[in-house]
């Protein structure tokens, strides 16, 4: 009986593919629990570099197998040809990756009404990722939702076009110019395709193995900022991101739980609309973007840069039950001179350090704490503890603020660029 989860403790892209990635040696089951394409997982391997959107990033490890999770939302087309991607590399799929049945199915009329409903709110766009995630998790929410289970029945061609005359409906109400039949075409061959993976009912196969003291580690996708109850909403993500939706996206009980290794960039980024407290529109934050080479695996969209939010961190930690810290990219700030560091806010003339109910609207002032950079290329060193002193400082700052240690240092993608605290 044991369960880790891996999550994102900011707004995504914290390099939790290459953390995942780095441990699932250590486990028998890696289990993506919840979101879909929208996610982008970098792993580079031998040089190498891969993206996944779906399929969990414990697939180029040898040892675990691989699970969809019934949480998570699947774009048939997008899903074969992540599958053909691994097959050519080598990787026996058949026996690797198992499909939870109880997991949504996008339609192409969901990516449809997606791009209409973004379009039809024009400045206040959230900046989705156009995989139509909202929509699947909104017919998921409003028992409408085509499962992959029901792939596998007599009726789902009626079940399929019932659902799709409901979307052309709603798609009048949009002034919205698209095209289905080419799409449609690719999706029911990516159907077709998808009948030939392992379908399974996860939740048993998952409680199953760990009766057998099989260890699990659970994936998230997106990151807590982006959590659909705990996010900055209304520009949030359609699903729990934080640890909660472990439990409901795989089907297991709470006090399985063992360790929550929260992943967190040594700054922030965030891709698309939404209030970002510490936001960097100068020349620093250009370089930021540069350095870190911050621009969407999933949509090449340039990531907005800023400095790193403690009172966010803290936030992310409480919601989640975080134990241990995974900080990635600190190499990106190799050269800087100084590194800000924002430990509360200014909310109009009152310091804080909570996130605000209406941190959309409200006027945030961050209030920084400047340290010393290190001047020094953290990718040559091969310990934690030989890691320059004044690198060792901001890791304990981090760690006297939040009260959690620091357990991993990534300091660059590649998959050996880890460093663990003893
Ligand atoms: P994820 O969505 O959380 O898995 O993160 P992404 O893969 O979308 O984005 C993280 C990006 O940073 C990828 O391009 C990674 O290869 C890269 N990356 C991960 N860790 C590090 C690191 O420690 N240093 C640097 N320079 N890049 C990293
Ligand atoms: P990974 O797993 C960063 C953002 C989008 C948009 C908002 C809603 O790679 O960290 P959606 O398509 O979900 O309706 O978009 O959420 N977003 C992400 N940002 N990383 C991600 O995933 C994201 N998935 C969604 O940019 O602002
Ligand atoms: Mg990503």
């Amino acid at each position: 009986m044991a369960v880790d989860i891996l999550l994102g403790l900011q707004w995504g892209d914290e390099g939790k593919g290459k953390i995942i990635d780095f441990l699932a040696p250590q486990y028998d089951l890696i289990a993506r629990f919840q979101g879909g394409p929208n996610a982008g997982h970098t792993l580079v391997i031998n040089g190498e570099k891969t993206v996944l959107h779906t399929v969990p990033s414990g697939i180029l490890q040898e040892r675990p197998i691989n699970i969809i999770g019934n949480g998570v939302v699947i774009d048939p087309i997008t899903l074969q040809k992540e599958v053909e991607f691994l097959k050519s590399k080598g990787v026996d799929v058949g026996t690797r990756l198992l499909i939870s049945k109880k997991a949504h199915l996008i339609l192409p009329t969901h990516k449809i009404l997606d791009a209409a409903s973004e379009a039809a709110k024009g400045k206040e766009k959230i900046g989705s990722t156009l995989r139509g995630i909202s929509p699947t998790y909104m017919d998921k929410t409003g028992r409408n939702g085509l499962r992959v289970g029901d792939i596998l029945s007599s009726n789902f061609q009626d079940a399929y076009r019932q659902i799709r005359e409901k979307h052309l409906r709603l798609l009048r109400l949009y002034d919205f110019e698209f095209s289905l039949p080419q799409e449609e075409q690719k999706w029911m061959e990516a159907i077709q395709y998808l009948r030939s993976l392992s379908l399974i009912n996860s939740e048993y196969y998952i409680n199953d193995a760990l009766l057998q003291g099989k260890r699990l580690l659970a994936e998230g996708a997106q990151g807590t900022m982006l959590d659909i109850d705990f996010g900055t909403y209304p520009y949030v993500t359609s699903s729990t991101t934080i640890a909660s939706g472990a439990c409901s996206g795989l089907g297991i009980a709470p006090q399985k739980i063992r360790e929550v290794i929260g992943i967190a960039k040594a700054y922030c980024t965030r891709v698309g609309g939404g209030p970002f407290p510490t936001e960097l529109l100068d020349e620093t934050g250009e370089q930021i973007r540069k350095k870190g080479n911050e621009f969407g695996s999933t949509t090449g969209r340039p990531r907005r840069c800023g400095w790193l939010d403690l009172p966010a961190l803290r936030y992310a930690c409480m919601l989640n039950g975080v134990t241990q810290i995974a900080l990635t990219k600190s190499d990106v700030l190799n050269d800087f001179e100084y590194i800000d560091v924002c430990t509360e806010y200014n909310l109009a003339g009152n310091p804080s350090r909570e996130i605000p109910y209406d941190i959309c609207t409200a006027n945030i002032q961050p209030v920084y704490t400047r340290l010393c950079g290190w001047k020094n290329d953290l990718r040559q060193f091969s310990t934690y503890d030989d890691l320059p002193e004044t690198f060792l400082g901001y890791l304990r700052f981090i760690e006297d603020y939040l009260k959690i240690p620091v357990s991993m240092v990534s300091t660059g993608p590649e998959r050996e660029k880890l460093l663990l605290k003893n």
